[in-house]
């Protein structure tokens, strides 16, 4: 059976990439594509169990802060099992796997934003993942100053209804999330075949066809 095509969305808080990653699995099954989704941290029993560890910020008052290492360490936990339990056997089946955020967002949040460095991330990337890359890269950059407003009214929406702070978002100051915005442009720089950087502030519907024109010119089948 054709191995499957691997597809990854990546971006700041706030970048829209869940939206648009929903809007693509839509477009794809529209033209009978079998399409797998997953989110990281998350998707498999065990992810859930480590994404409610690092987000949860109500487990911060039992466990204590996270130290930077032990967070890496944990994302990684999560993304070797999502890849035995979802990511391959979905590829081998032939399907296209949709992942919203994977090592990129690693090398952005924990090499950048924590400044662990890059070469930390790539060696755990290579020791825990198998070096397992995406076929595409879908980042989404618009200004930092628009993802940090939209994830800013998210995350107060989130502490209205759940009573929660789940994605931790006022816990980091405009520093950290300058550090990832500047990794993510390394990293785009570094992979420009694998990574394509839609970087403007269009409309959900205009970044939407931007993504299906990119997709289908990496999968020639997949003309619309
Ligand atoms: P989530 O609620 O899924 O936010 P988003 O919709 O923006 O993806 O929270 C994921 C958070 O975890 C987000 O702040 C980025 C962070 N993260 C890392 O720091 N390192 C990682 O390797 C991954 C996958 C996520």
């Amino acid at each position: 059976m054709a191995r499957g095509y691997f597809i990854t969305f990546e971006g700041l808080d706030g970048s829209g990439k869940t939206t648009q990653l929903r809007r693509l699995t839509a477009w794809l099954e529209a033209q009978s594509h079998k399409v797998i989704t997953l989110r990281q941290p998350g998707g498999t029993a065990l992810g859930d169990r480590i994404r409610s560890i690092l987000l949860d910020s109500r487990s911060e008052s039992t466990l204590g802060a996270i130290s930077p290492l032990a967070e890496m360490a944990l994302m990684f936990a999560d993304r070797a099992q999502a890849i035995h339990e979802i990511i391959l056997p979905a590829l081998e089946s032939g399907a296209i796997v949709l992942c919203d955020r994977y090592t990129d967002s690693s090398e952005a949040y924990q090499g950048g934003g924590r400044q662990l460095g890059s070469e930390r991330i790539l060696a755990m990337h290579r020791a825990v993942c198998d070096n397992l890359q995406p076929d595409l890269t879908l980042l989404l950059l618009p200004s930092l100053e628009s993802s940090l407003a939209r994830a800013r009214r998210r995350n107060q929406r989130n502490a209205k209804q759940k009573g929660t702070d789940e994605n931790r978002f006022e816990r980091e100051n405009d520093a950290f999330y300058h550090r990832v915005y500047e990794a993510y442009e390394t990293i785009a720089n570094r992979e420009s075949n694998r990574v394509v950087a839609i970087r403007n502030d269009a409309s959900i519907e205009d970044i939407h066809r931007q993504i299906c024109e990119v997709v289908s010119s990496r999968i020639p089948v997949l003309v619309s």
